[in-house]
């Protein structure tokens, strides 16, 4: 419908199915040999009602659950605070019986600063969540809130107000929490931080604000099976994967535009932000050549965004393909009053529904669009519940591994996040990574001179 130079014909589509079909065995290899773990993580409802039962004990004595993580150690939290509680900043009340969920994942002294003002110790459980246990960010600001929590809860109490998830085997964050006797969780190790939201990483502040997470799994092993299905036709992940690897790959799309219009998925666009960036950007292929890949993920909200981004995706630069998220029924669909004014401006809209303005909106930004040779595709949710946010986090984990074995990368990996990690040690004074503060002056000097 946008034409053969943005679009995808149905013989492109044809032509590269063997490619998809590579793209799941290469998957399936990865996953059924231990390579990578997350297709396995709707299977681990053992875990899961260990961490029901541990909040259950818990119920009741907090109201707040700050969790101190960055990354893919917080966004998926984030996500499913967003869409299963409320969307940020209109959550509503907190209590005892709702707790709030807190994230401290950014350093800004401000921020910590005043979350923390915001919270009470002996109201407060604060969730520590790092897979290497060592994040500067997140090692940092725990050092801050552990201390607020002994001064204002008492060394007794706070020991029961820490729960630390972590990797099991490494990292001075999970020696520190077995010293002091913290409640630990651990994540699989073949489970990288943006593909962890169903693991502990995830479960444990959802479980702990309220969540469902048998639900989230269940949802999530259902979208499981699918992705394993050979047809391309009825593999969603698989299919969405091929059409966004040929948009960037032979249409030049190098931006995709995730637009969710539902504010209880503006999380969950964050997060997908992190999973396609941090999987697909690669300097080189598997075969060591230097391919700089990648597609830059954008997140825009609607309606919000079609008064601030709209213009420049109609008119501007041919470089981006849309992914639109909507929901079919609305939890409220929002009546506007009945209420004649007399002005012609207003009246046409009188004993409507917001959620038809949304979604007629929709549409007409997707026709729009289309007319403008603007590639764009729908992702529809039957509902914001926790079985459906399982199913679309699992589908969007699995479309994102697809496209990594069609560009033939390691979507698992992150070596760019990491050398401005260790250039951080560095500078922070962190023993053996000295050679990296040496490093970060020498660029520093090149620059002045
Ligand atoms: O996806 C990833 O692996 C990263 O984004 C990590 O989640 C992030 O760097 C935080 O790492 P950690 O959980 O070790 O603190």
């Amino acid at each position: 419908m946008v034409g053969e130079a943005d679009g995808i014909t149905p013989a492109e589509l044809a032509a590269a199915t063997p490619l998809a079909s590579q793209a799941l065995a290469g998957v399936k290899q990865l996953s059924t040999s231990g390579v990578i773990g997350f297709p396995d993580l709707p299977q681990h409802t053992t875990l899961a009602k260990e961490i029901q039962a541990y909040a259950a004990k818990l119920q009741g004595t907090y109201d707040t659950v700050c969790l101190v993580g960055i990354g893919g150690s917080a966004l998926g939290a984030w996500a499913l605070d967003c869409a299963a509680r409320g969307p940020h900043p209109v959550q509503g009340e907190y209590s005892a019986a709702k707790p709030r969920l807190v994230i401290l994942d950014n350093v800004d002294p401000e921020f910590v600063q005043l979350a923390v003002a915001s919270m009470k110790p002996k109201k407060t459980l604060v969730v520590v969540i790092a897979k290497s246990g060592a994040t500067a960010e997140t090692v940092a600001t725990f050092l801050i809130v552990r201390a607020w929590l002994i001064a204002g809860a008492g060394a007794k109490l706070a020991k029961s107000r820490i729960v630390v998830v972590s990797s099991e085997g490494r990292g001075d964050l999970k020696v520190m929490a077995t010293a002091e006797g913290y409640q630990t969780f651990h994540l699989p190790e073949n489970v990288g931080g943006r593909f962890s939201v169903l693991s502990a990483v995830g479960l444990v502040p959802a479980a702990l604000i309220g969540i469902d997470i048998l639900a989230l799994l269940k949802g999530a092993a259902k979208m499981t099976a699918l992705a394993w299905t050979p047809e391309l036709s009825d593999n969603t992940p698989l299919r969405a994967a091929l059409l966004h690897y040929l948009a960037l790959t032979k249409k030049g799309k190098t931006i995709q535009v995730a637009f969710p219009y539902a504010n209880r998925l503006w999380g969950t666009a964050f997060w997908f932000r992190q999973l396609w960036a941090e999987s697909l950007g690669k300097a080189k292929n598997r075969a060591g050549e230097t391919v700089h890949v990648g597609q830059t993920p954008i997140a825009a909200l609607g309606t919000t965004d079609q008064h601030s981004q709209v213009q420049l995706y109609m008119e501007g630069p041919k470089d981006k393909v849309f992914s639109f998220w909507t929901v079919k029924k609305p939890a409220d669909p929002g009546k506007i009053p009945v209420e004649k004014t007399g002005f012609e401006g207003f009246d046409y809209l009188t004993g409507q529904s917001l959620a038809k303005l949304l979604d007629v909106e929709c549409k007409s930004t997707q026709a729009a669009l289309t007319e403008n040779q603007r590639p764009n595709c729908v992702f529809t949710l039957d509902r914001i519940d926790t079985e459906h946010l399982g199913m679309f986090f699992q589908l969007l984990e699995f479309e994102t591994a697809f496209v990594g074995e069609m560009l033939n990368i390691n979507a698992f990996d992150q070596e760019g996040v990491e050398l401005g990690k260790k250039f951080t040690f560095g500078l922070m004074g962190r023993k053996g990574f000295t050679d990296f503060k040496k490093r970060y002056t020498d660029y520093e000097a090149r620059r002045k001179g």
